[in-house]
């Protein structure tokens, strides 16, 4: 009986062990199945975040060419062909607040229209945004067209003075300013702040 006993007790301490090591099995094959999806999730989570980052620098890629892809290059000549038969300037908008023929002041003429582009419109505050361009027609009081002078914002043409190329053009497209006349920049510079634009605030 008393072998017996010692029997069924060490029986019972078998059981128990068994008990435990089965458990602590369980667990760990628990512990391990839901490491490796948290490990599987972790990588299609990395995966699908690379996924989605590719795609926004696919979709801003083609969105930059498409935009600039027809834009010319701060030179006169790819301007004028520009804003004269690629995008004709006279199609464009006004300013909201300076609409169609305004009185101007000198070295302009006394009257004057405004053209812009879209990048220029839909710019919400300074500076505005690259692409940006703006065509001034100077009218002589008798509502002649005289010249034609122009701001377009190019990406690190004149980082110090609001990246503007200027040009000033006679009717036919010669050039008669371009680049960064220090006449253009030092005059509309004095409105650095509202992008060396003067016709229309910003607010
Ligand atoms: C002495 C000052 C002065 C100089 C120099 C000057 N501008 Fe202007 N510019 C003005 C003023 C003032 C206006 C606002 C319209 C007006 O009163 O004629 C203006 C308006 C413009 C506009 C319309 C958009 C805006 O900024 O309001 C363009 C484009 C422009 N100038 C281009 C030029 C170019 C290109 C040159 C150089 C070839 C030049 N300007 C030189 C004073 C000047």
């Amino acid at each position: 009986m008393k072998c017996q006993g010692k029997e069924d007790l060490f029986a019972g301490s078998f059981n128990f062990l068994e008990k435990i090591t089965s458990k602590a099995y369980v667990f760990y094959v628990l512990f391990r199945r839901v490491f490796a999806l948290y490990q599987l999730q972790r990588r299609t989570y990395k995966m699908r975040k690379m996924t989605f980052f590719m795609v926004l620098c696919f979709i801003f890629v083609v969105g930059v060419m498409t935009v600039f892809a027809e834009m010319p290059g701060p030179d006169s000549a790819s301007l004028w062909n520009y804003i004269s038969k690629e995008s004709p300037y006279t199609q464009w908008s006004f300013w909201p607040d300076h609409q169609g023929m305004q009185p101007g002041r000198a070295p302009h003429g006394p009257l004057h229209k405004v053209y812009v582009n879209d990048m220029a419109l839909n710019s919400t505050g300074t500076p505005v945004q690259y692409g940006s361009i703006q065509v001034k027609e100077s009218y002589g009081k008798d509502k002649k067209l005289q010249n034609i002078t122009v701001m377009y914002k190019v990406l690190g043409y004149n980082p110090d003075d609001g990246d503007w190329f200027w040009v000033l053009y006679g009717l036919d497209g010669s050039v008669k300013k371009e680049g960064k006349p220090a006449g253009c920049v030092g005059c509309h510079g004095s409105r650095a702040k509202n992008d060396f634009i003067l016709v229309h605030e910003f607010k």
